[in-house]
């Protein structure tokens, strides 16, 4: 465990007006977005996607890391064949992986989730490191619900996000602990606060215990918001305002930065919100983005899947890292939208 390099990776990662592009979207979801752009989602298309991300000029000026998916880890750039996490620090981005199996179903837990994958994962994390990986990535999901989120989901999760964390810090890479509270349901943004405070203390409750230097973890977080059925909506500043509050009450200040997910807001209420948290003096961690649809969905759709549309695709890809780069500084105004349109 080399800690002055975690200590290195954790600071670039949450450096000033940086964040993360999660890239990181398996076959399956991959599949979901292409069906959007009717492009199929085969092993080139998704190359293609994945190169007119990572070479767009300019891009690290506010990309910090790309989380990776294990397929693109393993790809070259189209122009010229260089393995994308050779390319990535080239450019001064740090390439990240994401290492969880994917979400299934928590045995006698109806409607829950675990994410599955710590078998193995001491050695898929030395081989990750040494394709350039310094920084991993583990999403578990809680869904609220009905009675729902149990205890027993809550921990279950915890405890594979904490040994999981263990494992990669053991390997000298920084964990980015993603506990994911889904916006699907009818939910307020009180409840939502109920269970995001819950799942954040059951999380560090299992980190410590599990000897997870906090110093060297990252926390992914979603943010305190109303469900996307509910007929209520929270303003940009309920929103903002409950986010942090919820997260002083459980996140240590110990951590080197908190980043947060999109989880299906439009792109510029994702902007929005980071900018109005940034904005809030005295925070006690840097707060920026690790988005991926928020980053991503304009220029998808711009792209289309057509070679033709690549340099209007990384134009648009560009702009939303500027927007939320400004927004992590809570220097971002909607009109700023306008003037580069
Ligand atoms: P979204 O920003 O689309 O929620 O994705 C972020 C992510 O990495 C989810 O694991």
């Amino acid at each position: 465990m080399d800690t002055k390099l975690l200590s290195k990776t954790a600071r670039a990662m949450v450096a000033k007006g940086k964040g993360l592009l999660a890239a990181d979207e398996s076959a399956g979801t991959c599949e979901k977005r292409f069906n959007t752009i009717n492009t199929e989602c085969t092993e080139p298309n998704r190359r293609a996607w994945r190169n007119l991300l990572l070479t767009t000029k300019g891009a690290e000026e506010f990309i910090s890391g790309v989380i990776l998916f294990d397929e693109t880890i393993h790809q070259k750039t189209l122009d010229g064949e260089v393995p994308f996490p050779q390319y990535l620090e080239s450019k001064g981005i740090i390439p990240g992986i994401k290492v969880d199996g994917g979400v299934h179903d928590l045995a006698l837990c109806p409607g829950e989730k675990v994410s599955e994958g710590l078998d193995g994962l001491r050695k898929r994390l030395a081989e990750y490191f040494k394709l350039g990986a310094r920084f991993a990535k583990w999403r578990s999901v809680i869904t609220i619900g009905e009675g729902i989120p149990s205890h027993a989901c809550l921990y279950a999760n915890a405890h594979a996000l904490a040994r999981y964390a263990a494992l990669c810090q053991e390997a000298s890479i920084v964990p980015v602990v993603e506990p994911e509270v889904l916006l699907d349901g009818s939910h307020t943004i009180e409840r939502c606060f109920e269970v995001s405070e819950a799942t954040l203390t059951a999380t560090f409750a299992a980190l410590r215990a599990h000897n997870v230097s906090l110093e060297h973890t990252i926390l992914k977080a979603s943010m305190v918001i109303s469900g996307k059925d509910c007929p209520k909506q929270a303003s940009v500043e309920q929103v903002a305002e409950q986010t942090v509050r919820c997260l002083k009450r459980a996140v240590p200040a110990a951590l080197p930065g908190v980043v947060f997910l999109s989880g299906g807001q439009s792109d510029e209420a994702a902007t929005a919100h980071l900018n109005a948290m940034a904005a809030m003096p005295g925070l006690p961690w840097p707060l920026t983005y690790s988005y991926s649809r928020a980053l991503q969905n304009p220029a998808l759709k711009t792209w289309g899947g057509k070679a033709a549309n690549v340099a209007a695709a990384q134009k648009a890809y560009y702009h939303r890292a500027r927007m939320n780069s400004l927004a992590s500084q809570g220097k971002y105004r909607p009109d700023m939208e306008k003037q580069a349109a």
